[in-house]
């Protein structure tokens, strides 16, 4: 699948994605994911950042509130309507662009760090993502990004739960086949029933890599791997938003923390 269509299936989930997100049914995203990626951040106060597939902004503007000064792109026009109206609503500094993670908009060597929450293994050409996350940082930056864990999450996976519905172990296959834009449809697992009703499943492609491919293609960027993170919700999350309880048994997402040489 290329760009163009990538694009096209983000853009015609950005609206109730939007509207899914800002009502709080992306638990994995903010009672454990965004967190430990903040905790796991290097500190970014005065620093300039670009957020690569911003999506409608939340993560974007988490990164400005910390002291960074924040630049956004994603390639669904509709999110970067959203992410700009917020800005315009309550200022932080960030400019949000519409363009491609593939073909950055920026000079080499414009940024002290990016990120990328969440959107790397939805990209068309992770590794041409990788080249020009590079190309953009100055040397010494880095980049941080989250993916789905490729071993835990490969493109089959399916939680097997004891009698009292708890979760005890996962099933995974499929994790030697790369995927060249499969689309996996889904909600929001906290979408409510009689929201679910009203609107179609989210059709996310996606390009599921092995953890080997993934670091040959840091590596082929130019990058050294600095620090990897697996989140784990804490008893206490666990407890009080059941949904994430799943990562206590194996990770669901990675974090990669990059960092582009210093000298060349
Ligand atoms: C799972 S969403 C994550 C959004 C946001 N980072 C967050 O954490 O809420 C993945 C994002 O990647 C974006 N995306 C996919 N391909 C892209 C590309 N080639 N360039 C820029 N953004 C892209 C999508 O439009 C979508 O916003």
């Amino acid at each position: 699948m290329d760009e163009l269509q990538v694009g096209q299936y983000w853009e015609a989930n950005a609206e109730t994605w939007t509207r899914h997100v800002r009502a709080g049914y992306d638990v994995y995203r903010d009672a454990l994911n965004t967190p430990a990626f903040l905790a796991f951040l290097p500190p970014v106060q005065g620093l300039s950042g670009l957020d690569i597939g911003c999506g409608e902004g939340e993560n974007t503007r988490q990164l400005a509130r910390l002291g960074a000064r924040m630049q956004a792109i994603d390639i669904a026009p509709t999110f970067i309507r959203h992410a700009s109206a917020s800005e315009t609503a309550a200022p932080l500094g960030i400019t949000y662009r519409h363009a491609s993670a593939t073909a950055l908009p920026f000079p080499d060597a414009t940024f002290d760090f990016a990120t990328a929450f969440m959107s790397m293994m939805d990209i068309a050409g992770p590794e041409v993502a990788l080249v020009q996350a590079y190309r953009v940082l100055k040397p010494g930056g880095f980049f941080q990004f989250s993916i789905l864990h490729p071993c835990f999450v490969p493109p089959y996976r399916r939680n097997i739960r004891d009698d009292s519905g708890e979760v005890l172990a996962v099933e995974v296959g499929r994790y030697f086949q790369a995927t060249d834009g499969a689309i996996e449809s889904w909600h929001f697992s906290a979408a409510p029933a009689a929201e679910r009703a009203k609107v179609e499943p989210f059709q996310v492609p996606r390009f599921h890599r092995t953890l080997s491919q993934w670091v040959a293609m840091i590596v082929q960027a130019g990058f050294t791997i600095e620090a990897l993170g697996e989140p784990m919700a804490s008893e206490e999350t666990a407890l009080a938003e059941p949904v994430v309880a799943d990562t206590r048994v194996a990770p669901i997402f990675l974090h990669f923390r990059l960092r582009k040489p210093a000298k060349a």
